[in-house]
């Protein structure tokens, strides 16, 4: 075991996770503390290869710089073909969480139990047009499911109104496996959509721009968290 996960049990509240794919990246520091003053739940870090996705992001040199800075779980997002030869680094870096793509190349038996060998908890993801069914045989092995509410790849983009039923049909899935296990959206999240993303099913919330990108951060992730809560 590489270090004590940080990530919690389910517990029926909204979590909000603060992408830092839409952080200035030069204040990178002060990005993450005001968040986390502000009652973020985790830090969600976005891990793009160029291939899984066409864009680049971080490696695991920033989630070790994340690591021991901030109190928040680091839950990092995988959108890589071959989560086989990043899993240990990020494990080793300090991630809390692992989320691999149904869809990758590697067999994802073999990877969430790799994932585990760490003592990090499991994440696995679906894009758009993803069948839900594909996680059922898997629920045994997960901490938490990320459904894909935009194309991986960029922030900033609409919320596709298909996730609703992509989440209806995964929290139906976690129900019938009897596990806690978190069902988290990403993309498109903003004190609009996550109405929508609570109602459907989600208890874990990625916003990146909406946060980031806000005039005032911290009024933001509260208004996400609020609408998320009213439902
Ligand atoms: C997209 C990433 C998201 C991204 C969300 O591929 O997985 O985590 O940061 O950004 P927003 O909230 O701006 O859609
Ligand atoms: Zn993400």
């Amino acid at each position: 075991m590489i270090k004590t996960s940080k990530m919690p049990a389910a517990n029926g509240k909204i979590s909000i996770a603060p992408s830092i794919l839409s952080a200035d990246l030069f204040r990178l520091g002060e990005e993450v503390k005001s968040v986390q003053d502000g009652g973020a739940d985790w830090l969600h870090v976005d891990v793009m290869d160029g291939h899984f996705v066409p864009n680049l992001s971080f490696g695991p040199s920033v989630v070790s710089s994340l690591n021991g800075k901030t109190d928040l779980p680091l839950d990092v997002h995988l959108m890589v073909e071959e989560p086989m030869l990043f899993i240990e680094a990020f494990a080793r870096a300090g991630a809390d969480l692992l989320t691999v793509h149904v869809e990758a190349k590697d067999e994802i038996v073999g990877a969430l139990e790799f994932i585990k060998s760490f003592g990090v908890k499991t994440g696995l993801s679906i894009k758009p047009d993803t069948d839900p069914e594909l996680i059922s045989p898997l629920a045994d092995l997960l901490d938490l499911v990320l459904v894909m509410s935009v194309q991986p790849g960029f922030g900033g983009q609409a919320f596709l109104p298909s996730s609703e039923e992509q989440i209806r049909r995964v929290r139906d899935i976690i129900t019938r496996s009897g596990r806690n296990i978190w069902l988290e959206v990403d993309g498109g999240i903003n004190a609009q959509t996550a109405p929508l993303a609570a109602r459907a099913g989600a208890d874990a919330l990625v916003a990146g721009n909406a946060i980031f990108k806000a005039a005032d951060p911290v009024l933001a992730l509260k208004q996400i968290r609020q609408a998320a809560s009213d439902i």
